[in-house]
């Protein structure tokens, strides 16, 4: 989603400006922009399409200035077009950009041009930009003019503003968008994203929610949202540099496919061994502690958006079969805006790689206000809005995921739920046996999915079966139907195929009615209770004339034959299957994708994270 860069410096930030909008191209955008003050002159360039495009534009008479702002936007409001890109200006003198919406942009707008101002875009930003103007007609202070326009915004912004007349400055306001001040030496800059400011610094201040700040180069003050000054914790960095490169992969999703029993190896360092779970592994930000909190768990609810709800349903069988505590499982923006009941020892977990997906961090402050007992947080960043505001906290090393389409984002995340039900599980009677059979799945687990990897070439030849096909059908039972919800994901997402998953169970509830030879049905089938039942789902579909691909367990005895391709994935502790399977079904995706010729790593419409409602 919209991406920003800010610097403040003695030298030309131009180029610091582009670096950073590349590094935050995988985040989704359609158009990118820049605003510079040179010698009191504000210049501003915007192309739609690619960072590439924008600095392409950029020459010697628009291309310089020591203070400077960059924006990549993914539209909301107003269409892909130069005009609505942002910077947006004011009287030739304010320069604004902007992520998140401003809701109530409309009667702003019509007061705005009530007092004379003129729209050039349909964007709601622009009115930050005018609004500015506005006010800086009754004071000479950008920092008070900020603090004053942000209490007539409604909605979510992380947004800077810079005024040619004070040149050596950005003030920056965020409330409900993340924004980080990253620290120079002489010079300062900000982000929406560390990643973005990592060749420049690795000093970070995260700005919390109802900050506004002013960023010189020698110095930052920070407002908080009671007008109190405050200081805020410098972070260093451990966010690896060089997580941006493709480390000579074609695609970002291919390297971070392969990635997967590396980073799971990090996931489970220091926690897990064959004889069990290490104490304490589950980090808190309040006074509680963990494992008393999961002594008391009496009911488990998970919240999350997209894969990472995924995820959460994976979870749900785990937590219900092996660790005896009642789950449910549901869709952040389902949760934020409907009442519902928090029985008596209620845990929340929420999960997210981002840690700001807005739906997500927006259920979980209405849970904190419902009764819930605790919440814990399952996210891949540190220090993102969602670890902040959780009182306990379990980050899923798995390393920047780059590629749009999660994916060891998703393993390790599996891995870190799979830890959590032992960890409440051995206050619920969980069996010594089932304790140490699923340590002993985790820790063989990075080797496991090394062997299902080496299916890659069998999985690219596959996938050529696809590339004409439109809709496709995904069938799981159990805890791997999830997984089925995962790869049908994965592929709709990536290849813009029509997919759809299914328990298998519930095909000939009305699904059954699709099948032909143009509908490809992929099937998941580790060695478990439910194979049988499988089996016997998967003959419903032979006998209607379906074209089947089955990625089975090597003792499921499946058979290729006209009508089944199969392909045999090492065989495994059925507490991990779900986890092995993704793989095969991420590499389809993959291999789809890479046929038919899309924007693997950023696909058309999507954004990697969603700070949006
Ligand atoms: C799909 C995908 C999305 C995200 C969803 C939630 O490949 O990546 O569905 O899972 O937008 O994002 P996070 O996990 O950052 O909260």
């Amino acid at each position: 989603m919209c991406g920003i860069v800010g610097a403040v410096a003695e030298r030309n930030v131009v180029q610091i400006l582009l670096e950073g909008l590349k590094r935050l191209e995988y985040r989704g955008y359609d158009s990118a922009g820049v605003a510079l003050i040179n010698n009191d002159a504000l210049s501003v360039v915007r192309r739609i399409g690619k960072v590439q495009a924008l600095a392409d534009a950029i020459d010697d008479n628009n291309g310089k200035g020591t203070t400077g702002i960059a924006h990549t936007r993914w539209a909301t409001h107003g269409g892909v077009t130069e005009a609505n890109a942002h910077p947006h200006a004011s009287e030739g003198r304010f320069a604004v950009v902007h992520n998140g919406i401003i809701e109530n942009h409309k009667p702003l707008r019509e007061m705005l041009k009530a007092k004379g101002y003129t729209f050039n875009s349909d964007t709601d930003t622009e009115t930050i930009a005018h609004s500015i103007a506005l006010i800086m007609q009754t004071t000479d202070d950008l920092l008070s003019a900020v603090q004053q326009a942000v209490k007539t915004f409604e909605g979510a912004y992380g947004t800077v503003v810079m005024d040619k007349t004070t040149p050596n400055k950005l003030v920056v306001a965020r409330s409900g968008s993340p924004l980080v001040i990253g620290l120079g030496i002489g010079e300062n800059f900000l982000a929406s994203d560390q990643m973005a400011l990592l060749p420049v610094t690795r000093r970070f201040i995260f700005l919390e929610e109802g900050d506004v700040a002013e960023i010189t180069r020698t110095s930052v003050t920070i407002i908080d949202s009671t007008g109190e000054k405050v200081e805020r914790e410098i972070v260093e960095s451990n966010v690896e540099h060089d997580a941006g490169d493709k480390a000579g992969y074609r695609h970002y999703m291919l390297k971070e496919i392969y990635e997967q029993p590396h980073v799971l190896r990090n996931a489970l360092k220091g926690r897990i061994t064959a004889d069990g779970l290490e104490d304490g592994i589950f980090g808190q930000s309040s006074n509680e502690n963990a494992d008393d909190i999961f002594a008391k768990t009496k009911y488990v609810k998970i919240i999350a958006c997209g894969t990472s709800y995924h995820a959460g349903v994976t979870a749900k069988y785990w937590l219900e079969q092996y660790a005896n505590v009642q789950c449910d499982v549901e869709i952040a923006s389902e949760f934020r805006y409907r009442k519902s009941f928090v029985p008596a020892n209620s845990l929340l977990v929420t999960i997210s790689q981002s840690g700001e997906t807005a739906d997500t961090l927006a259920a979980l402050k209405l849970a904190k206000e419902s009764g819930y007992m605790s919440s814990l947080s399952i996210c891949n960043v540190d220090g993102s809005s969602l670890v902040r505001e959780s009182a306990i906290s379990f980050l899923t090393r798995a390393g920047a995921e780059i590629g749009v389409a999660s994916t060891k984002a998703f393993t390790t995340q599996l891995a870190a739920l799979l830890m959590l039900t032992l960890a409440i599980g051995k206050h619920n009677n969980m069996s010594e046996e089932t304790n140490l059979s699923i340590c002993n799945a985790l820790v063989t687990l990075p080797a496991k999915l090394e062997e299902t990897l080496s299916l890659a070439s069998e999985i690219e030849d596959l996938a050529e079966e696809f590339s004409d096909k439109h809709h496709s059908l995904f069938l799981g039972r159990g805890d791997q139907y999830p997984i089925a919800m995962e790869g049908a994901l994965k592929l709709k997402e990536i290849s813009y195929i029509h997919a759809e998953a299914y328990a298998s169970g519930e095909l000939k509830h009305g699904p059954l009615a699709l099948i032909d030879a143009d509908m490809p049905v992929i099937v998941v089938a580790p060695n478990n209770e439910l194979l049988e039942k499988l089996k016997s789902n998967v003959e419903e579909v032979r006998a209607r004339g379906g074209i089947m691909y089955v990625f089975a367990d090597q003792e499921a005895e499946f058979e290729s034959d006209e009508t089944m391709r199969v392909v045999q994935v090492p065989h495994t502790y059925e507490s991990v299957a779900p986890i092995v399977y993704t793989i095969p079904l991420q590499l389809l995706s993959y291999y789809v994708a890479l046929i038919k010729g899309t924007d693997v790593d950023q696909p058309r419409n999507l954004a990697k994270s969603v700070t949006v409602e």
